[in-house]
This record gives structure tokens, sequence and C-alpha cells, in this order.
């Protein structure tokens, strides 16, 4: 009874919220959102945002941290956030979100959840992760795709390449063929999490999703020590050398850009790379290609961008924020966002006539994968492993791609170490 009475008041505040929100004449509060979308595609997408809050009259804080990934505005929000003043908003994804909401410092969204049917809207892999005991305390906006291989389409016609690699052993010969024809056969930008992304495209691809799953999601021994893991780990090493010489620290943008200009045939990358393209003013199929990363037609890496809103004292800006989850899990604002940043809805129900053919693949294989048991989180993309963990396990492959001295048999004992060890709690 006490829980109804609450649960009524908070909804009645919130409905109160929103209507003064929209009403004339009341000020509207100011949101200061953390996020890291700075490329072309992104800024596109978080454009749409901007727009829409100030339509409602709230005022937009950019509080934009340069860094692919997302491991700088992570760095820079636990700094805010010790200091006491966080943001109103921050895009955290998965387990993190956990870690945020377990030190006290999330709202809890249940008023809005409800009275907007969040539960009914959303799969319930990912409400599960918007919530810390049960509450709502994120909101998700998208669903990315990581098991990706973007490619140059008139590069792959000049260097003969004519069918999509299906495998390693396929991606191999096809990238040969691009540098035969005098071209970067990938592009590949030489940052821990982006190699950390490619190898866990390597990995599904050698080893399928339950391989994965076992490997780098629930770090079983046997899995890690396995001969799958040897091949993921060699496949993964031979990539390097198809990579040009300028890749050490170059951003993921930029690499991409690289296939857009033509001088690259290949990127593995998450979706967020096809907002690249279309910032460009190019056309899947025409100008670019979205194929499956190679042995991965049948799997789905994904990766879900949410925002995990900090407890504020003011009201203004409490009203604010309240008005910004609502509208982050809006169709209209779902449809907008996602055109443009190269991922598909959350939510489910928009309809996908006005995406392109790689967002319906990707919307059709989530639902398949899902209903396959092939439907696996991305782990270099904070969808798994306790970001500490995460942290750990990046730097060890990253180092085993920058250091060709690093055995593939001492990578497999660290890994093994790893998974032993305790877990690293945020600081
Ligand atoms: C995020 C994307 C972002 C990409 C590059 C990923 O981890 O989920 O939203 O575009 O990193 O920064």
């Amino acid at each position: 009874m006490r829980h109804y009475t609450g649960f009524r008041r908070a909804c009645a505040s919130l409905l109160a919220s929103l209507l003064l929100a929209a009403g004339a004449g009341v000020r509207a509060g100011e949101v200061e959102v953390l996020h890291y979308w700075t490329s072309g595609g992104e800024a596109k997408s978080l454009a749409e945002l901007k727009g829409m809050m100030a339509q409602r009259g709230h005022s937009w804080k950019d509080f934009a941290v340069v860094g692919g990934g997302g491991q700088n505005a992570m760095d820079v929000l636990k700094a805010r956030v010790l200091a006491g003043n966080p943001p109103a908003a921050a895009n955290i994804k998965g387990p993190a979100i956990q870690e945020w909401a377990a030190l006290g410092a999330l709202t809890n969204l249940d008023a809005m959840a409800s009275f907007d049917r969040w539960d009914e809207a959303l799969p319930k892999v990912v409400a599960d992760q918007m919530k810390h005991k049960g509450r709502y305390v994120a909101v998700p906006v998208n669903v990315h795709r990581v098991n990706w291989l973007w490619a140059n389409a008139e590069v792959l016609r000049q260097a003969g390449v004519n069918e999509a690699p299906r495998n390693f052993d396929e991606f191999f010969k096809a990238a040969d063929k691009v540098r035969a024809a005098g071209l970067i056969a990938l592009a590949h930008g030489g940052q821990d999490w982006q190699d950390f992304t490619t190898f866990e495209s390597v990995v599904l691809g050698v080893g399928g999703a339950k391989f994965y799953d076992a490997a780098l999601v629930k770090l079983d021994a046997q899995a890690l020590g396995s001969d799958t893991l040897r091949r993921s780990l060699e496949t993964f090493r031979r990539l390097r050398g198809y990579v040009d010489a300028a890749s050490p620290g170059r951003d993921w943008n930029a690499t991409t850009d690289l296939v857009i200009k033509g001088r690259a045939g290949f990127q593995f990358m998450g979706d967020w790379a096809k907002g690249e393209f279309l910032a460009a003013g190019q056309q899947p199929g025409k100008d670019f290609r979205c194929f499956p990363a190679p042995g991965t037609a049948e799997a789905f890496t994904y990766n879900v961008d949410s925002f995990a809103m900090f407890q504020l004292k003011a009201w203004e800006a409490q009203k604010a924020q309240g008005y910004l989850a609502y509208l982050l899990m809006g169709k209209d604002f779902q449809e907008r966002f996602n055109l443009r940043k190269g991922s598909i809805p959350v939510r489910q129900n928009v309809a996908m006539d006005k995406f392109d053919e790689c967002a319906k693949v990707s919307a059709q294989d989530f639902g398949k994968t899902a209903k396959a048991g092939t439907l696996v989180p991305s782990v270099a993309h904070g969808m798994a492993l306790a970001p500490g963990q995460q942290a750990l396990m990046r730097k060890l492959v990253s180092d085993f791609w920058n250091n060709p001295q690093m055995s593939v048999n001492d990578t497999q004992k660290q890994l093994l170490a790893l998974a032993a060890g305790p877990q690293k709690p945020l600081p």
C-alpha cells in the first residue's frame, strides 16, 4: 500500500513536471550531459537530441570528452562525481551502470518507467541492464552491432573482390587482392579499445557465439586455454600484417575516413562507423558495404548506449532531467537519432522503413539471434565484464597486438590468470 501511494505521488509529480515543462512562462531547466560523441556522425545524432530538448525550452550544457569508446569520459565522470558535482546524465553502459548505482549516485526512474511502460517497450535483456535491484536507473537509446566489416565498394571492384568474405580464409584472400591493388587492405586505428573491438569479432568468427560466450563473457578456463582461442589469437595477429604504418594511435573515425575516401578496403568496427559514411553523404550498397565480420553472420554482438541519470539537488534541473529521460525513450527521438548514429532503435515497434539495408539486416538479426541463442554482449564495449576486468583484458589484447614478441601461449596464460583474479572495483 505504501509503495502504491509513493508510486502515485511520484507519477503525479512526474506528470506535473512534464506538463509544466510544456507550459508557457515556466522557467525550464538545464541538463548537463556527459558524452563522447564528437565524430561527424555522432555529433549529427546528438544534435537531434539537443534540438528536441531546446524545443521544450530546456537548455543543454554539453559536457563532451573526446575519445572513442568512452574511456576518457569515464575517467572525467569519476572525478566529477567524487567532487560532489555530477552531471544530470552520462553515457554509461552495461555493468558500469550497476557499479554507479551501487554507490548510490543514480536516480530511481521507476515512476517514469511505469508511466511510459518501459518494461513492455524494451527487450528484456536490455531492460535488465538498465535496472539496479529491480529499479530503472538508466535509459537506453539504441542497439549497436559490433561484429561488422565495412568496405569501400569501389575499392572492392578495383581489387576484384566480388563476394563478401564469409570466413577468415576468404577475408585474407580478399585483403591480399586489395593490397595487390596498391591500397591499404585493413584500416585499423591502433588504440587499445579498437584492438579489442577487432579481437572480439575474430573470436566470434573463429569460435562461434557459444565459444565467445564461454571465453570472453564467462571467462571459462577451458575455453581460454583451448585450441580455438589459440587459433583466434593467431588469426588476430595475422591481421596486423594488413595494416598501414600510420595505424598506431589513429582515431576510429579518421580510420573510417580512409575507407570512405577509397584509400583502404576494409575496417572492423561497430555500426557507429556507418554514421561516418552517412555523414559523408555515402550510401550503403552503392558507395560502401556492410558485411558481417567473417564467420559471424549467424551471431550478433550487441552494444547498447544508455544514459544513467544522476541525483540532482535543484528542482529545475530535476525537471529537465525527467524530460530528458522521457524523450530518450520516445519513438520519435529513437528514430531520428538512430537514422544518424548507425545503430537501430532499442525501443520495440519503431518502424524501420526509413532505415537503410544495413540497419534492416541488423534489426532482423537482433531478433533472430536472440531466439537462436547467438546474441552475445560486446565485451570490448562494456556490455559484459565489470569495468576493471574489462580494462585488464583490453590491455592484454592490445599488448599482444602491439608486441610481436609476446607469444600466443603466454597470452593464453595471462588470460587465465586474469579470469582467476579478483575483479577490480570502481575507485
Ligand atoms: C559507443 C558508441 C560510440 C563508439 C565510438 C562505442 O563504445 O557505444 O556510441 O559511437 O564507442 O566512440
